[in-house]
């Protein structure tokens, strides 16, 4: 596990689009897995001003985003396929039809789960999955739980990332209870991870998460088994860090 330090938060939007735009450069028909939330948005607007200046082509990637809200429909303003559109893709040369979202509106779990597994199967699996940290260790949307889940699911939302999330909406009872969310498993078979997290009330979390003890109440533990991870943190964030840092 290598751990990109970075002043501030602009710097550590590069750096973590830098990686993405190397891995884009090396292979041009990269499956890219994609995040929402607050963390991403800086990486995205540098892709984008780097597309803008033709370093980067996106025509033969592919995405395949790692969770969406169960019930909310891609035209509301708070889906993740909204978010990755407004974001991201509609600045992009990338085919629409390459990119994934799990349907929010498919009301039938298990087959909305395993179709969205076929279509990352089909593509040969992620080669680079960016995530977000949770402050209560969640990546995508797998909360804290008993075990690590293997495969894309449909998970209840804890009252903290209802908490967390509900800034986006109107009110809390406005933030969707569930949501598709792929499983620890399938982010654990993403060939490289890149792990952003910005601001010191992620420090205890990302503490736990990186150096704790490797548990489904922190999901973000597992991340210590993966053979090619990278997190791209600042100083304030990694405070609590005893380990080497770049
Ligand atoms: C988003 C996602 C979540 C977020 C996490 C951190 O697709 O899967 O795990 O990455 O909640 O969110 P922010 O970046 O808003 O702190």
């Amino acid at each position: 596990m290598r751990i990109y330090k970075t002043s501030d938060y602009n710097t550590l939007s590069q750096k973590a689009a830098a990686l993405i735009a190397a891995q884009v450069v090396q292979k041009p028909v990269s499956v890219l897995g994609l995040a929402t939330g607050s963390s991403p948005i800086g990486i995205y607007k540098q892709l984008i001003q780097w597309h803008h200046e033709g370093i980067l082509d996106f025509s033969q990637v592919s995405t395949v985003n790692l969770d969406e809200y169960k019930g909310l429909p891609r035209d509301n303003v708070q889906s993740y396929y909204y978010f990755m559109n407004e974001n991201l893709f509609k600045h992009i040369n990338i085919n629409p039809e390459s990119t994934y979202i799990p349907d929010g509106m498919e009301s039938d779990d298990a087959k909305e789960c395993s179709a969205y597994e076929s279509v990352i199967n089909n593509m040969g699996g992620v080669d680079l999955q960016l995530l977000g940290l949770g402050y209560n260790g969640h990546i995508g949307f797998n909360e804290p739980a008993d075990n690590f889940a293997k495969a894309t699911h449909c998970v209840d939302l804890q009252k903290s990332t209802i908490d967390a999330n509900k800034r986006f909406f109107a009110s809390a009872e406005d933030v969707p209870k569930q949501a598709y969310t792929m499983g620890c498993g399938t982010i654990m078979r993403a060939r490289k991870i890149v792990l952003i997290a910005s601001g010191a009330e992620k420090a205890d979390i990302i503490a736990k998460a990186l150096e704790g003890p490797v548990t489904p109440q922190v999901p973000a533990s597992i991340l210590q088994f993966h053979p090619d991870v990278t997190i791209v943190a600042t100083a304030d964030a990694l405070t609590k860090i005893s380990g080497e840092t770049i």
